[in-house]
Parts: structure tokens; C-alpha cells; sequence
């Protein structure tokens, strides 16, 4: 049986999803705990929604009879099955986002973890037009293929997926993606902070990005909310791109060593350097920018490309964004090995390990790329690792710990932002901002166009190309007509 319309009510203490089966069949699931005294009535009023909803008339909705389970009492989910005779008409007819009618959205999905070609898959379902008060209804412009939100589809991830039935897949599902920049089309009675035509993010990962329209309850905590007539200077990829990376690097650059501080103590008005590799990713162009604001010096850490031309452009490109030094990982493994040769003219300026220390590395690769990376770092100084692009463990010599006093640190965004909602929130305020007023630039995407007729093939391919080999950008689905 396939379920092509989901429609979801919600009511204080429970939603039901109704689905239009077969064209005329609706069955629904229950969710919370009803009380038995409303049950039926409630679920005669979502019937009659839904025939609102989809413009069409509704037989015999007031002698609606449901089977003789719907009046068991159900802690979990439980399957109802309506009286046959309710029949919606059999039109093909697709309505828009909007306050009036329902909204037909599409999202990837998936049941089970594994590479994503193998695993996605798109369903399309319907939304309610009746919004519970907290919640708002999003369409979405623009969300990112970030590395976190593969590893999350592979299974590798920090967070494993919490699958639901709430979308009326045939089986439960999670659906993919961790940022977005979202326009709000219709608000509940008790939002505050949005209104239709602004834009949203999401406040912390784990909405689920990768459709084209959603709920979100809580609105008012579950999203950054950016005012229709605070849209100037963005783009829906900019601030689809700005709630993870950027911050990241911020919180990076600023909670580890206080190169800031240590810039204004050492006086000679050159700024404390700090190392990276990555330095292409979406963090590392972020951790360039930021570090070019706060008056740092940065060595740049990427991988050579095929051609030396092709090298140099990417060189040219770091630094033009603000990176001091642009360095391939098998030029920084020839000539960074040695304190002294790092500290010659080409990389560190001939400064001496005293006048300019070296002690914070960010680390996104792992593997012998970060140990490069470390054996660079001064006395006392600190390396983070934030990724394991080359999948490799990091393996650290006894007297990197022993004589160099070197201290290693992870950081997670997601953790510090669980932490301290407040600050991640300024953070990505403050980084819209930076974006706004032409200091920041997202990183180069590859825009992957999502239209309401886009194959559910060609979306599979966009994700599962996403980490191999070298892209000419970040993956960025961007909404059309949807
Ligand atoms: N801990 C956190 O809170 C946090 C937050 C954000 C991101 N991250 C992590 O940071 C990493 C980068 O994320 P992103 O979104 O910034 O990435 P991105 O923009 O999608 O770029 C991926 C980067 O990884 C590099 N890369 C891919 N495979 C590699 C390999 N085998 N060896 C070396 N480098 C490789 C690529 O290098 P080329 O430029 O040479 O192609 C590219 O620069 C990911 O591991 C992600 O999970 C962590």
C-alpha cells in the first residue's frame, strides 16, 4: 500500500497523521495519548481538514465510524483505520506553500545507514495548513551537503539517526542535512520572533534540511530568524552556510589560545600566527577570514592539486581571501619538519621561535597530514582537531607530550553550542553580520538546482559525489520552484 499524501494535525496532548490511501482510503496514526472522551471528535475534525485542505468534498464526514481499535486507549502509536465510505476526490491537482490549502513537500529520506546512493530516497507527503501555535511553516531556499551530514547518512557519526514514522514513510526515516536557510511562509498564533517573508535557520543541527518545505516546532528556539528587512548583503547559500563552519573556526580561534591577546603582547603590530590544515574547507576559508579580521597570521595547509598550475590558483586564491602563508602538505612535510626551516623567510618570515610562537594548530585532516601539522607547533602550544577528512588516526610521538609540552583538544560545535545556546546564537548573528557588510565570504558552491520535477536520482548523485575527489565547491542544494 502506498501512502501518498501524510497530513499531519497536532493538538496539545497529540497528532494524527491522516493519509490519503489509494486515492480514497484514509487511514491514521495517533500519536500521544488522546483522551478517550475526544478521540473520535478530534479525528472527525481532522477529516474535515483535510477535505478543506484538498478542496474536496467530504462524504458522510459527520457520520464518520472508525473501527472498533480506534477506541482502545494507545500509549504509543497506533493504526487506525477509517470507515471506507469517507472519499476525497480523485484530482492530481498540486497545491503551493501558503496559508491557505496544504503544502505537498519532498524530502530525502532514509531507514537504515549506509552510503547514500544505496540508502536515500525521496518521499513526497502533505503538510496541514492548520499550525499549532508554536510552530511555523518553512519553505526551504538553500541547504548545504556538509561532510557531517554524510557521515551521519553513512552511520559514522557522532550522533546516530532518530528514524520516525511522523512523515508516513512505509517504514521510519531520518531525514538528512544540518543547515539551511529557510524562508518562513505562514507562523502559529504564539511565534514572536518570525513572521512570513523572513528567513530562518536552524539554531542548532538535527532538523533535517534536505526537503523542500517543513514544521518546526518551538520556532521561537528551534531557529535563528533573520527579519525581511535584514536581507541585504545575503544570499539564501551565504546564510545557508553560515550556522556551522564559520562559527566553528570562530570558537576554534578564540577559546583555545588567546592569540588575540598575544598579538597585543608581543608589540611588533605583526599578529600571532596560528597553522591549519584543510585550509580549503568551509571552516578553514572561515578560519583565514576571521583570523585576516582579528589581525592573525595563518599557514595554510591544502593538498596539491593535479597540475602545479592548478596549485598555484588555489594558493593565490587562500590568500587573496586573507591567508598569510599557502603551503601543499608534501612542501610543509619537506621544509616544516625542521623548527628552523619552517621559521625561514618563505613561511614564518625569518621571525625566531621567541619573538613569534606557534601555538595553536587546527587540525580537519588527521593521519600524517595533522602530525606534520603538530611537529610545527611551539612549546606549550596547542593543536584541535575538529575533522578526519583522510580518515586516519592521529598518532602522536611520546615527546611531542614529554619535551614539547604540547597539549591535544577536540572540538565540536554541536557540543559547545548544546553548551551555550545563547553564545552559539551571537556567534552566528555576529558572522550574518560580518557577511552582510562584505568581510565575510562564504566558500565557492557547486549548486545542485532542487525543483519540484528534480529525479530523485540526480539528488542520490549530488550527495554521493560529495566527497570524492576535488570539488569546485561546497555541495549546496538550492530550492526552485518547489
Ligand atoms: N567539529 C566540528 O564542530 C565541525 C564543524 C564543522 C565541520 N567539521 C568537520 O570539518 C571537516 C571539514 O568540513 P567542511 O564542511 O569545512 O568541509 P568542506 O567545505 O566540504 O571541504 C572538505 C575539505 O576536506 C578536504 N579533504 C577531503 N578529503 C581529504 C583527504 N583525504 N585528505 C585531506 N583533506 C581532505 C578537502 O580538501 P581539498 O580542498 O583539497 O579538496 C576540502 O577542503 C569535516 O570533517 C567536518 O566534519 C567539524
Amino acid at each position: 500500500m502506498s501512502c501518498l499524501n501524510c497530513i499531519p494535525l497536532h493538538s496539545e496532548r497529540f497528532t494524527i497523521f491522516a493519509s490519503l490511501i489509494h486515492h480514497d482510503v484514509i487511514s491514521c496514526i495517533v500519536f500521544g495519548r488522546p483522551s478517550q472522551h475526544n478521540r473520535q471528535t478530534h479525528i472527525r475534525t481532522t477529516m474535515a481538514s483535510i477535505a478543506r485542505s484538498a478542496r474536496a468534498p467530504l462524504r458522510s464526514a459527520s457520520s464518520l465510524t472508525l473501527s472498533s481499535s480506534l477506541a482502545r486507549p494507545s500509549a504509543r502509536a497506533s493504526r487506525l483505520q477509517v470507515h471506507p465510505t469517507l472519499q476525497l476526490a480523485q484530482q492530481p491537482v498540486r497545491f503551493k506553500s501558503g496559508p491557505y490549502g496544504y503544502t505537498q513537500a519532498k524530502a530525502l529520506v532514509y531507514s537504515k545507514t549506509g552510503e547514500p546512493a544505496d540508502v536515500l530516497s525521496v518521499h513526497t507527503h502533505s503538510i496541514s495548513p492548520s499550525l499549532p501555535p508554536n510552530t511555523v511553516l518553512l519553505r526551504t531556499l538553500a541547504s548545504p551537503i556538509n561532510p557531517a551530514d554524510i557521515n551521519t547518512v553513512q552511520g559514522t557519526y557522532g550522533v546516530k539517526p532518530e528514524y520516525s514514522s511522523l512523515l508516513g514513510t512505509p517504514e521510519p526515516s531520518a531525514v538528512p542535512g544540518s543547515e539551511a536557510c529557510f524562508e518562513v511562509v505562514n507562523v502559529g498564533s504564539n511565534v514572536k520572533t518570525l513572521k512570513p517573508g523572513d528567513w530562518a535557520l536552524p539554531a542548532a543541527p538535527g532538523l533535517g534540511t534536505w526537503r523542500t518545505h517543513m514544521l518546526v516546532d518551538d520556532a521561537d528556539t528551534a531557529l535563528v530568524g533573520i527579519a525581511k528587512e535584514k536581507l541585504e548583503g545575503l544570499t539564501p547559500a551565504a546564510a545557508a552556510t553560515s550556522t556551522v563552519n564559520p562559527c566553528t573556526a570562530w570558537q576554534m580561534l578564540r577559546g583555545f589560545v588567546d592569540l588575540v591577546e598575544l598579538s597585543v603582547r608581543a608589540g611588533n603590530g605583526k599578529g600571532a600566527w596560528f597553522i591549519q590544515n584543510g585550509a580549503n574547507s568551509g571552516v578553514g576559508r572561515a578560519a583565514i577570514q576571521l583570523g585576516k579580521l582579528w589581525g592573525l597570521r595563518s599557514i595554510n595547509v591544502v593538498r596539491a592539486r593535479d597540475t602545479p598550475e592548478a596549485t598555484a590558483a588555489l594558493k593565490a586564491e587562500l590568500a587573496e581571501l586573507g591567508a598569510t602563508v599557502v603551503v601543499t602538505e608534501d612542501e610543509l612535510q619537506e621544509r616544516g619538519f625542521s623548527s628552523g626551516k619552517l621559521r625561514s623567510a618563505e613561511i614564518m618570515q625569518g621571525e625566531s621561535d621567541k619573538e613569534s610562537p606557534l601555538l595553536l594548530a587546527l587540525n580537519c585532516v588527521g593521519g600524517r597530514p595533522a602530525l606534520s601539522v603538530a611537529k610545527c607547533l611551539s612549546e606549550g602550544g596547542r593543536m584541535v582537531t575538529y575533522g578526519a577528512m583522510a580518515k586516519q588516526p592521529l598518532t602522536i610521538p611520546a615527546g611531542m607530550l614529554i619535551f614539547k609540552d604540547l597539549t591535544f583538544h577536540g572540538f565540536w560545535f554541536s557540543r559547545w553550542g548544546k553548551v551555550d545556546p545563547a553564545a552559539r546564537k551571537q556567534t552566528v548573528e555576529a558572522v550574518l553580520d560580518l557577511m552582510r557588510t562584505g568581510k565575510f565570504k562564504p566558500g565557492p558552491a557547486d549548486t545542485i538546482p532542487w525543483t519540484w520535477e528534480t529525479p530523485a536520482e540526480t539528488l542520490q548523485k549530488a550527495v554521493g559525489g560529495t566527497l570524492e575527489g576535488f570539488r569546485s565547491g561546497k555541495g549546496i542544494f538550492v530550492f526552485k520552484d518547489t
